[in-house]
């Protein structure tokens, strides 16, 4: 049997915090994936103090000497993947593809932002005054809070570190507290980079406990957030009063459009892939699909085909399609959101409301309300309804009938309708026949509606936004 992994505190470039807390492997519940320390009020005063006594130091190192840390940081983390994505799928629970692929995908934000800091940071503009210069540059903002999910438990803390420190601000980071491992392998990478100590720090903890020290900390000058959307708009209260700058990434209900017109088998890969990868535990999973009366039948088949290929099990299995549910809390939302389906009249043509262990097959249901609970509300499993809608301009109407504006997709052949569909949905990502998960890292990321604060962007260049402010310098040249 493997014996655990340790997870650590980072504070002040040292790892430090005994093993209290135990995070079983979700594929074994009675394996002990990795032993991890619970912070407190001292430990995350410590980090934030930590934070503030370096940040200054970092912010005048050139930006192409701090782009070289990450740099170095994205090689440590190549070198070290394969270690990475096994404790990664130990903690989490998806399997080895899926966890290579986000190391990577941690691996690419580290060097786009790396290479940032030989790019322009600002901008010259003629003055209306005479013998005037007007420019502005980008300043760090200080010290900035992350707190962040399970689900991308090493991607998600890199997409929002790396552009905090590429822009000169110190960190500290709250990662989901079923998770220690990979944000503590985030930190070791960064220290063995030569970050610095105290630039980038964690802090392991309950969310109701360091989450909030941290969020309330006016030394803390930012905080950005991805989680749900009932924990988000808590921490905007805070940060509101506060009058502290917030980013906030929550939930989703994304719904795509299948049209007459479209391939019924590549519509139903483009779903599949949407709805059931990474177990469905993707705020930017495919949840609800509504299907015009022509393909309806063809594209139910094939889905349903589709979902009994997936095979659960333990994610380092090589035979294993779909990892097993986080944990016993979210297989208990998932269990009774699908017998909450069947009460209210829903046919399964795909998986039930059973599990063995946390492994749970992917579910597809019909004949859902589209008012039903079941297609309105965030549940965060393998888990897809399919709804009718007569044409076109009612799936569009049913798509934007949410609260959520996170991600939203058609399966179409026509040019004319998924351009029409890209203007008028209410989403933050559009995709056109691509599943609604799955990002790039160069491109603006966010919700609108419920499923963001509606400020700043991440991922790209815009993420730097968030981590800056922009000053106007304007200087006489006779
Ligand atoms: C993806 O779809 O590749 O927590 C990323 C989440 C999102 C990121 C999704 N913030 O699921």
């Amino acid at each position: 049997m493997t014996s655990p992994a340790l997870a650590q505190h980072l504070i002040a470039g040292e790892l430090t915090g005994d093993a209290v807390t135990e995070r079983r492997n979700p594929a074994h519940v009675d394996a002990v994936a990795v032993l991890a320390p619970e912070g407190g009020k001292a430990e995350m005063d410590a980090a934030i103090a930590a934070a503030v006594d370096a940040q200054r130091a970092w912010a005048t190192t050139s930006a192409p000497a701090r782009g070289a840390v990450l740099l170095t940081a994205a090689h440590l983390l190549t070198d070290r993947k394969a270690q990475i994505a096994e404790d990664l799928v130990r903690e989490e629970g998806k399997t080895r593809a899926e966890a290579e692929g986000e190391v990577t995908r941690a691996i690419g934000v580290f060097q786009f932002f790396g290479s940032l800091g030989w790019a322009s940071s600002g901008s010259v503009y003629p003055s209306g005054m005479p013998n005037t210069t007007v420019s502005t540059r980008r300043e760090p903002l200080g010290v900035v809070g992350l707190i962040t999910p399970w689900n991308f438990p090493i991607a998600i803390p890199a997409w929002k570190a790396a552009p905090a420190l590429i822009s000169g601000n110190a960190v500290v980071l709250k990662p989901a507290e079923i998770t220690p491992m990979s944000a503590t392998h985030l930190g070791m990478a960064l220290r063995d980079a030569g970050l610095p100590a105290g630039v980038f720090n964690v802090v392991h903890g309950r969310g109701s406990l360091v989450g909030d020290v941290l969020a309330r900390d006016p030394r803390v000058a930012a905080l950005s957030f991805t989680g749900s959307t009932a924990v988000g708009l808590q921490l905007q209260q805070i940060l509101n009063a506060r009058r502290a700058r917030a980013q906030l990434e929550m939930g989703g209900k994304n719904g795509v459009l299948v049209l007459d017109d479209a391939d019924p088998r590549k519509a139903a890969r483009v779903v599949a892939a949407g709805a059931f990868s990474l177990t469905g535990q993707a705020c930017t999973a495919t949840s609800r699909v509504y299907v015009t009366p022509g393909i309806r039948r063809a594209f139910l088949d094939e889905l349903t085909a589709l979902a009994a290929t997936y095979v659960p099990g333990d994610g380092l299995d090589a035979t294993t399609t779909m990892g097993p549910v986080v944990s016993d809390a979210q297989l208990q939302r998932d269990m009774s959101a699908v017998q909450d389906a069947i009460g209210s009249g829903a046919r399964l043509l795909h998986g039930d409301a059973s599990a063995d262990g946390l492994h749970f097959a992917p579910v597809v249901a019909t004949e859902v309300a589209h008012d039903a609970p079941f297609a309105t509300d965030e549940i965060f499993g393998p888990i897809v309804a399919v709804l009718d809608v007569d044409d076109y301009e009612s799936g569009l109407a049913a798509i934007n009938d949410s609260p959520y504006g996170l991600t939203a997709g058609i399966c179409t052949d026509s040019l004319a309708r998924s351009t029409d569909f890209a203007g008028r949905v209410q989403a933050g990502v559009v995709k056109v026949n691509r599943p609604t998960s799955g990002l790039d890292l160069h491109v603006p990321f966010g919700g609108i509606k419920d499923s963001s604060s509606n400020t700043f962007r991440e991922q790209g260049h815009t993420a730097t936004e968030f981590y800056t402010w922009e000053k106007t310098v304007y200087t006489g040249v006779e």
